[in-house]
């Protein structure tokens, strides 16, 4: 375990931020998270996976807790169905990787996503037509206000879009994911709904969802920015759902992208919006929007500060709302 006094966490955010936090604890296993002493840490708690939808927005005068909890393991009982237990600080692409070249089927359009398994559990990260709580069957966690081990359903894990149940305003911060079970299969079963996952495929029906995965890692490489090199949380914002009526004064003659919801509703690709409120490229200091995606705010000059990260996010939200009147909201947790 290491626990560590003003500790700069510019590694541990994927926007590259420079911030510190009062107290930084790295824990290996389950036993050293239930015997820490948490009423005497510097309050409040965060708990992060690899920060890649955060936003610090200045320095943390808390802790912040992160898990190395690390383990993959199969419960193969020669079915087709294969559970696997994952630890919670396992890199979600790692994962996603092993089981793609084990021929396990479920994973892999969520290939190449930044982060940690546990945090993919509460984000509910999803790409290309899945969730991952689509493939989620449980998860296991300490829950802080009980002080006890629980374990969550499915269910009881209430998935939304990039929601959940830990994500509720009553539960923020309450419960520590500490391992997650995954229900992947051996059963040939491809997830082709995503029109551009087709097209990278080249049209051809995939064998391996190690061939689904290399399409995956082609299409993200050639729109989102590679986090080795340019700093960035991913999607700065949430699809914006509008109202058919609204989708009609955004659009008159329907031809913007959109996605029709079975409850009459319908999803707007903010990155279009964006787009069309001529905002690629803009900047505000060392932050810009990125041109090949213009959902993502980049830490272009790589010292780009919290201040001018939320300036170019509110030049948005206003920009957006002036031309189209929606109000966009941000999927990256404001810290
Ligand atoms: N578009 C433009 N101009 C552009 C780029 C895109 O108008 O320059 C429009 C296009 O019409 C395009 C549409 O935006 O069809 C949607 O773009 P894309 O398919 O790239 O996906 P997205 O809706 O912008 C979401 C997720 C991504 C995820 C992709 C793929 C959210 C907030 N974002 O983006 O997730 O990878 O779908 O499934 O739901 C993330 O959460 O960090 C993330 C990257």
């Amino acid at each position: 375990m290491r626990i560590q006094l003003n500790y700069d966490l510019l590694a541990q955010n994927t926007f590259r931020m420079k911030v510190s936090c009062a107290c930084y604890v790295e824990y290996e296993n389950v036993k050293e998270l239930v015997g820490l002493n948490f009423d005497r840490l510097p309050q409040p708690l965060l708990h992060i996976g690899a920060g890649s939808n955060l936003l610090f927005t200045g320095d943390f005068p808390g802790t912040v807790l992160h898990s190395n909890i690390e383990f993959i393991k199969y419960i193969d009982m020669g079915l087709e169905e294969v559970p696997v237990i994952v630890g919670a600080g396992v890199v979600w692409d790692h994962f996603v990787a092993e089981t793609c070249r084990h021929g396990l089927w479920g994973a892999e359009n969520l290939s190449l996503i930044p982060g940690e398994v546990g945090a993919a559990a509460v984000q509910n990260i999803g790409a290309y037509g899945v969730e991952v709580g689509d493939i989620v069957s449980g998860v296991v966690c300490f829950d802080l206000r009980e002080r006890k081990k629980v374990k969550l359903t499915q269910e009881e894990c209430r998935y939304g879009y990039r929601d959940s149940l830990f994500k509720q305003p009553e539960n923020k911060g309450r419960y520590i994911v500490t391992s997650v079970l995954f229900r992947l299969t051996r059963k040939h079963s491809p997830k082709l709904e995503y029109k551009g996952v087709r097209d990278a495929l080249g049209g051809v029906e995939p064998q391996t969802p190690q061939e689904v995965r290399e399409a995956i890692i082609r299409i993200r490489r050639e729109k989102l920015p590679d986090p080795e090199e340019i700093g960035s949380a991913g999607s700065f914002f949430k699809n914006p759902v509008v109202s058919r009526e609204q989708f009609a004064r955004i659009s008159p003659d329907g031809s913007a992208p959109h996605y029709d919801l079975p409850d009459g509703t319908v999803k707007v690709p903010a990155a279009w919006l964006i787009d069309r409120c001529g905002f690629k490229g803009a900047v505000e200091g060392g932050a810009a929007v990125y041109e090949r995606q213009p959902l993502v705010i980049v830490n272009a000059s790589g010292t780009a500060s919290p201040q001018e990260v939320l300036a170019l996010e509110q030049r948005i939200i206003n920009g957006v709302q002036e031309r189209f009147g929606v109000t966009l909201h941000p999927e990256v947790e404001h810290i």
